[in-house]
């Protein structure tokens, strides 16, 4: 079986409900970033930021999975599929998909802020955090989420999957976020590669632009890599 790897960005998860970040209505419009998605802005107010976390977790409960995530489940009968996905949501896991790989970490997940191993998955209702939330040594927690200003713990795996794929694609994403947008780099040259965005940033010629929402764009995409 080829090895389909799919990058995935806010957009995926835009037809489900969930806002993006960077378009006209987009999160960081109404919340400025480096307050509540930057280490700094963490150390400076942290109740701001499970504030933000609390709402952001309130959210995704009221969210399904779309045709788009679903597409790339249906995608595994045919490929050895993949997901790297910068997006904190877990529509992808709901969706059903067997290999994900979180670049940005995961919104229903906190840890231990002695101990970065620890990681605890919340289950609701029980998902809100505050200052005063301990684990079960005592210590404080923090969001599961990969802050600017962070390093990106998982980059290396990503990077080695996009270096062995046979079809790389990209859906949703304005691809600024580093090193996330440096995925398609390491793809090996005469590998195909699609980019699904209704309004795509500028990329290379040699990928392949489907500018369509992606529901339509996965639909579109799964007839182009299974017609032979
Ligand atoms: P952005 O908000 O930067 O970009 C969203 C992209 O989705 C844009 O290119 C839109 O054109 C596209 N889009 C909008 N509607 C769409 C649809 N229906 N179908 C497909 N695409 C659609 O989001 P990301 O690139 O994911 O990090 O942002 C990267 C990172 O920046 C996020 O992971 C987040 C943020 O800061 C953290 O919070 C750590």
């Amino acid at each position: 079986m080829k090895k389909l790897v799919v990058s995935t960005g806010a957009g995926i998860s835009k037809e489900s409900g969930v806002s993006t970040f960077r378009d006209a209505d987009g999160l960081w419009e109404n919340y400025p970033v480096m307050d509540v998605a930057s280490a700094s802005g963490f150390r400076r107010n942290p109740a701001l930021v499970h504030k933000f976390y609390n709402e952001r977790r309130k959210q995704l409960l009221t969210v399904e999975p779309n045709a788009a995530h679903r597409g790339l489940v249906e995608l595994e009968k045919y490929f050895d599929t993949y997901v790297i996905t910068q997006n904190v949501d877990d529509l992808h896991e709901r969706a059903g998909s067997k290999n994900i790989l979180h670049l940005h970490g995961e919104l229903m997940k906190i840890r231990s802020m002695r101990d970065e191993r620890r990681v605890y998955t919340l289950t609701p209702p029980d998902i809100e955090t505050s200052i005063d939330t301990r684990d079960k040594y005592g210590d404080r927690v923090r969001p599961h989420i990969v802050f600017f200003e962070e390093a990106v713990p998982n980059i290396g795996p990503a990077i080695k999957l996009a270096e062995q794929a046979d079809i790389f694609v990209v859906i949703g994403t304005s691809l600024v976020v580093y090193p996330a947008a440096s995925l398609m780099n390491y793809v090996r040259r005469g590998v195909p590669v699609y980019y699904i965005d209704p309004n795509p940033s500028p990329v290379p010629s040699y990928v392949t632009v489907i500018a369509e929402p992606a529901t339509k764009g996965v639909a579109h995409l799964i007839d182009i890599l299974t017609k032979d």
